[in-house]
């Protein structure tokens, strides 16, 4: 019996992968390399796992098409090398790690040299959806997606009949819209961590109503898998009835993907306020004996606040802060598409979140339809309504939260973000004006075309 496509790496996330090929009817091979990551998974049925990569290589038809999904990072080189001598001109590797898009660029020309056709495939929605049906935005060898894409796409999570999976453009790209997407997801994240703190400290709503809040808005226009997500952890009790996130420590991890989407952001210029907020929370959480010792010297005081109509104006401000979340990011796909010349379609890469992923939420489906409209930035559509009354409330919001002195970072980013879109003359003419008076960096005028230098003061040239 030949094999349709093998599954190399049976980790939790290997095996959900392969367990969804088998369900979906392909003759799928499976390989990992820890003997008892095989038995595990032998022992869940008829399933044909191979305990050398030459018997899993030698059991596919060709072109050969092996799915990796072990830990990014060297492993991936290192599976690659080992792999190679096996191979022949035309076989297809995926890698459907968490991968940095410029290794899978390394490694998309590098193989693409040996005739191996290479594609860098972000997936998104964790055991569940590797299991049931992820969202999968693919990079690298168009040859590669033409004569595998049909078994990717049946993998993946569907709308109605348009599968959340589709090819996006050559080298990283695909790696690229996964990472980005991750910032976005620690942007919600934290945006959601904001909103709780207003709730909690601020309108000291107790865990029970916060917790029955955030249930009504999964039938509201915020139903998301994180508002979904966040009412189902803020149910869980621990042992002596009490609610379990209280119990947890505030420090936060992060494995960065996060941090990557920032550094880039950075490189193409794009700015990113929210996501820079989220990603430096993470960070900043570490530092547990500052905060400790600024508690005390600078006099950690929160006021109570309040808000009349609070749901109302919380759900709508939570709307916004999303819209503006998912803002940020398209922007940086959009300009990172030109820069590397990958002409990532939008809409359609923005269109595979829609199901599947972290960030899935009923708004993607008006995003989708904004950016088939217009290629301007999301804010500027008309596809939201009128967005003047949720602007109104996250400027009440975070015009309270900082009264109180609660620190809410990603809500003030989020106005920030706003009003610097709104603002058609910024104040940086004064920093030209000051960078040319102390440096003679020079400056451009309104009224005039070239290059001009003033002595400003005396004893400056
Ligand atoms: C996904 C997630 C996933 C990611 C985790 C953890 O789309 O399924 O983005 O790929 O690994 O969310 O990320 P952090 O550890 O960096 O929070």
């Amino acid at each position: 019996k030949e094999f349709e496509i093998a599954v190399y790496g049976l980790g939790v996330m290997g095996s959900s992968l392969g367990k969804n090929l088998i369900s979906k009817g392909f003759r799928t091979a499976l390989f990992g390399k820890s003997e008892e990551e095989r038995q595990k998974f032998q022992a869940q049925g008829e399933f044909a796992v191979f305990s050398t990569e030459e018997e899993m290589v030698n059991s596919l038809k060709r072109p050969r098409v092996l799915f990796m999904m072990v830990t990014s990072g060297d492993v991936v080189d290192r599976v690659i090398e080992s792999l190679l001598p096996l191979l022949d001109e035309g076989d297809i590797l995926i890698d459907g790690g968490n991968s940095h898009f410029k290794d899978t660029q390394r490694r998309y020309h590098a193989l693409l040299e040996k005739g191996i056709e290479f594609l860098g495939v972000g997936v998104s929605g964790g055991e569940k959806g590797a299991l049931t049906g992820p969202s999968m935005m693919v990079g690298g060898s168009e040859k590669a997606w033409v004569s595998c894409g049909h078994i990717l796409e049946k993998m993946a999570a569907r709308i109605g009949n348009e599968y959340c999976c589709s090819y996006l453009g050559k080298e990283g790209a695909g790696h690229y819209v996964k990472m980005v997407h991750n910032g976005i997801e620690y942007a919600m994240i934290q945006i959601i961590a904001d909103f709780y703190s207003v709730m909690k400290e601020g309108l000291t709503l107790s865990h029970q109503e916060i917790m029955e809040m955030f249930t009504r808005w999964k039938h509201t226009e915020l139903n998301s898998y994180l508002v979904d997500i966040t009412a189902g952890v803020l149910a869980i009790k621990d042992t002596d009835g009490t609610p379990l996130v209280e119990k947890i420590l505030d420090v936060a991890q992060q494995k960065g993907t996060g941090s990557w989407t920032l550094e880039e952001a950075v490189a193409r210029g794009v700015y990113v306020p929210t996501i820079s907020e989220a990603v430096f929370a993470r960070y900043f959480s570490k530092d547990t004996q500052l905060r400790k010792e600024g508690s005390r010297v600078l006099h950690a005081t929160t006021k109570p606040i309040t808000l009349d109509n609070y749901e109302e104006k919380l759900k709508d401000a939570l709307y916004l802060a999303m819209i503006v979340s998912y803002a940020q990011g398209i922007a940086l796909i959009q300009k990172a598409s030109e820069d590397y010349g990958w002409e990532i379609d939008l809409p359609l890469a923005v269109s595979l979140w829609r199901e599947g992923c972290i960030i899935r939420s009923e708004l993607l489906q008006h995003i989708t339809k904004a950016l088939k409209e217009s290629e301007k930035n999301i804010l500027l559509s008309q596809s939201f309504g009128d967005l003047g009354k949720r602007e109104q409330a996250l400027r009440q919001i975070s015009a309270k939260a900082i009264e109180a002195g609660i620190p809410v970072p990603t809500l003030l980013s989020v106005v920030s973000y706003y009003d610097s879109c709104r603002t058609e003359k910024m104040n940086v003419n004064l920093v030209q004006a000051l960078r040319d008076c102390f440096g003679a960096h020079t400056y451009e005028r309104t009224d005039r075309e070239g290059s001009f230098h003033t002595v400003w003061m005396e004893g400056e040239e």
